[in-house]
């Protein structure tokens, strides 16, 4: 477990230990154990490592995060990697959508900060009559496109593969995304960061959805094309953007998101994977290893996801 920001020692090996100790197996977690003698890398993908190859005898990489853009490609990296899925994640990500989208939903703005008391009558549409757009259906989309629809929003869902959900509108591959965006009054973007997903959200795009609407970004700041983003807020094609992740992270303070009014920036705070559950997801993953099982959530290094 090497150390970083994101994966102190202190912080997972209690809970890590404990699990391993439950599943009866055997272990040494410590940040420092020499690399040629290490089994598994527990690893967060802030904590600096990069080269892999002084760990010969290593059987996996058990990434802490979702988002494995920093790692997929490294060619030392010759083991199998795994990615967090579960951990608290999906459950955070659902609670912060829902939290931004009813906040735009339901206009909460105009309450919250009303300097004049403004007492006029303008009353939300209902969820079932907004057509909300998740891009990316995978463990974290396709939890948030659920619980949209539980409330009653008329959600739509696009992914690289064709998919099929109860209740969701589904749509894929290139020519599928005009259709998911068309008329969106929310986009919410949880697509992973590669290359096949840089600037989705770009001027062409922006022009599909209804005029006035909302963009949320949890996924990754690369799938929005900056400029085109502001230019579509200044021209009122979308209304707010809240926005998790982003090119350079921390945002620089002179980036012009942390200004505009018609921005929320958020310092990737969305979801987060937590020590006391992302350990259950690590252990099985080492109990499956030492059991000669396949490995949950394995990453296709082809696809970059
Ligand atoms: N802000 C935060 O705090 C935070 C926390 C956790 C995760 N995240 C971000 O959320 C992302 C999603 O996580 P996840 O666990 O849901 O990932 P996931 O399970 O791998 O799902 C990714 C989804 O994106 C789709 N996709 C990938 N490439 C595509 C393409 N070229 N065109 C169309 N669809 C494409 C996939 O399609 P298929 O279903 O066909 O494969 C899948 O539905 C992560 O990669 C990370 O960047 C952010």
């Amino acid at each position: 477990m090497p150390p970083g920001p994101s994966a102190p020692q202190d912080e997972w090996a209690p809970p890590l230990g404990a699990t391993l100790d439950r599943m009866g197996l055997a272990h040494v977690i410590a940040p420092d154990v020499a690399p040629e003698r290490a089994d598994y890398i527990v690893y967060a993908p802030d904590s600096g490592l990069q080269d892999f190859t002084p760990f010969t005898r290593a059987r996996a990489v058990l990434s802490l995060w979702a988002g494995v853009e920093a790692i997929v490609a490294n060619p030392t990296l010759t083991m199998p990697l795994a990615r967090m899925v579960g951990g608290g994640l999906t459950e955070g990500m659902v609670e912060w959508v829902t939290g931004h989208v009813l906040r735009h939903h339901l206009g909460m703005d105009r309450h919250i900060v009303n300097p004049d008391n403004d007492w006029t009558l303008r009353p939300p549409p209902l969820a079932a009559e907004r057509r909300v757009t998740v891009l990316g259906l995978g463990a974290l989309g396709s939890a948030v496109a659920q619980a949209l629809a539980r409330i009653g929003f008329n959600v739509s869902g696009w992914s690289r593969r064709p998919k099929q959900m109860p209740g969701i509108s589904c749509y894929s591959g290139d020519t599928g995304l005009a259709e998911a965006l068309r008329d969106a009054e929310f986009v919410i973007l949880l697509l992973p960061g590669t290359r096949a997903t840089e600037n989705t959200l770009n001027r062409d795009t922006l022009a599909l959805l209804a005029r006035g609407a909302f963009v949320l970004n949890p996924g990754r700041g690369p799938l929005i094309d900056d400029a085109a983003l502001i230019t579509a807020l200044d021209e009122g094609q979308v209304a707010h953007a809240t926005l998790d992740v982003f090119r350079r992270e921390p945002l620089p303070q002179d980036h012009p998101f942390w200004g505009h009014p018609g921005v929320t920036v958020t310092p990737h705070v969305a979801s987060h994977t937590r020590p006391h559950l992302g350990a259950e997801v690590i252990a099985e993953n080492i109990r499956r290893s030492e059991a000669g099982a396949p490995l949950l959530h394995l990453v296709d290094r082809s696809a970059g996801y």
